[in-house]
């Protein structure tokens, strides 16, 4: 009888132990992507107002990497043990107290809190007011290559740049995961699109819709472009002066908006060119509207690679080494 007590106790410790593990990457010091690694942890419990996901993909961002190497602790303070992840995919498997309009079973995505713990795991948690239906015409998992650059596609190009029909829109660095987003974007909302791009992207970019690509790698943008452009977008790795000579391609009351924030947007106060930095932020309403697009067959999902979470340090390594070229999804275990 005791010795039954003690394998019923022993039955259920084990259960409840393999019921709440799971697989996450985690980094507990900054540093190279050595210090990510591949662990058991605790599975989470949603809190009021937010829901477990059981994650179908994140992806990789470049702001990934600098979250790792320490270098975002001031506006981005993340604390260790960290998983990284901003983006997810997945099925909502459990509901904190207070949610509404969301249940177990539904299929989400979202840009998650920066600074939070991220969904480079088999789960995660999420505040359910930043989660979005997921599209239902692209698998789960690719839907996670859409949160953080369709949104900063679409802020730079609406919230920041005010792009209307028929305006002229330089997008310079169009060849990666952002550009493909703001290429289509800025076509569906009849903009006529000049996207710079090398060899490798141009197909992509001109099947985004650009109704002209420039090789930067054979021809200077500055002399390419002849006519002003309304809007300028910078989501290229340039140098500062040549971010400067963008400046003189927007015409007089136009805009240039940057996502490469390390050196700041020039402006052109005699002109009154506006230079504005861009910060991404988490909008559900504006990712319905990007779903809503991708669902409708107007906004393409590209995922380049599709990598298992095993690997995501050595994706972290790669993409140190500027060997990463699109969007990556990362893929955690099903079981
Ligand atoms: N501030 C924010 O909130 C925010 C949010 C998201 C992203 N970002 C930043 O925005 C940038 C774009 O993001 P992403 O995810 O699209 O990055 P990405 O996938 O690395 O794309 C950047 C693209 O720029 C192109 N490029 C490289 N050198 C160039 C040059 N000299 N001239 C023109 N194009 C060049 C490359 O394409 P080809 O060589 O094939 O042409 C590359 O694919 C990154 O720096 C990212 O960190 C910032």
């Amino acid at each position: 009888m005791v010795l039954n007590r003690c394998f019923e106790f022993e039955a259920t410790w084990i259960a409840v132990k393999v019921r709440t593990e799971m697989k996450a990457v985690r980094f507990n010091e900054y540093g190279n992507p050595s210090v990510l690694r591949y662990e058991d942890v605790e599975q989470p419990l949603p809190g009021a107002g937010q829901v477990r996901i059981r994650v179908a993909a994140t992806s990789f961002n470049s702001v990934d990497g600098n979250i790792r190497g320490g270098f975002m602790q001031g506006p981005i303070p993340v604390k260790l043990p960290h998983t990284p992840g901003i983006d997810v995919a997945g099925t909502v498997d459990a509901v904190g107290e207070g949610v509404d309009g969301l249940a177990v079973g539904n299929d989400v995505i979202g840009f998650l809190p920066m600074d939070g713990t991220g969904a480079a795991a088999q789960y995660v948690l999420a505040p359910a007011d930043i989660l979005t239906p997921a599209p239902k015409s692209v698998p789960l998992a690719d839907a996670a290559a859409l949160p953080v650059v369709g949104l900063t596609a679409y802020q730079a190009l609406f919230d920041h740049g005010k792009l209307t029909a028929g305006q002229r829109v330089l997008i310079n660095g169009a060849g990666g995961a952002v550009g493909g987003y703001a290429v289509q974007l800025a076509k569906n909302a009849g903009a006529h699109v000049i996207a710079t791009a090398s060899p490798r992207s141009s197909q992509a970019v001109t099947s985004a819709g650009a109704d002209e690509v420039i090789d930067h790698t054979t021809t200077s943008v500055t002399a390419a472009v002849t006519e002003p452009v309304d809007l300028a977008l910078n989501l290229a790795p340039v140098a500062p002066d040549e971010l400067a000579a963008l400046v003189t391609l927007v015409r007089p009351g136009g805009v240039l908006v940057n996502t490469t924030v390390w050196m700041p947007a020039p402006s052109d106060e005699a002109r009154d060119v506006r230079g504005i930095d861009l910060f991404v932020r988490s909008d559900a309403n504006q990712l319905a509207q990007l779903v809503a697009s991708t669902d409708r067959g107007e906004l393409r999902v590209d995922v380049a690679e599709r990598v298992p979470l095993a690997e995501l340090p050595a994706l972290h390594a790669r993409a140190a080494d500027g060997a990463v070229h699109g969007k990556v999804i990362v893929i955690p275990p099903t079981a």
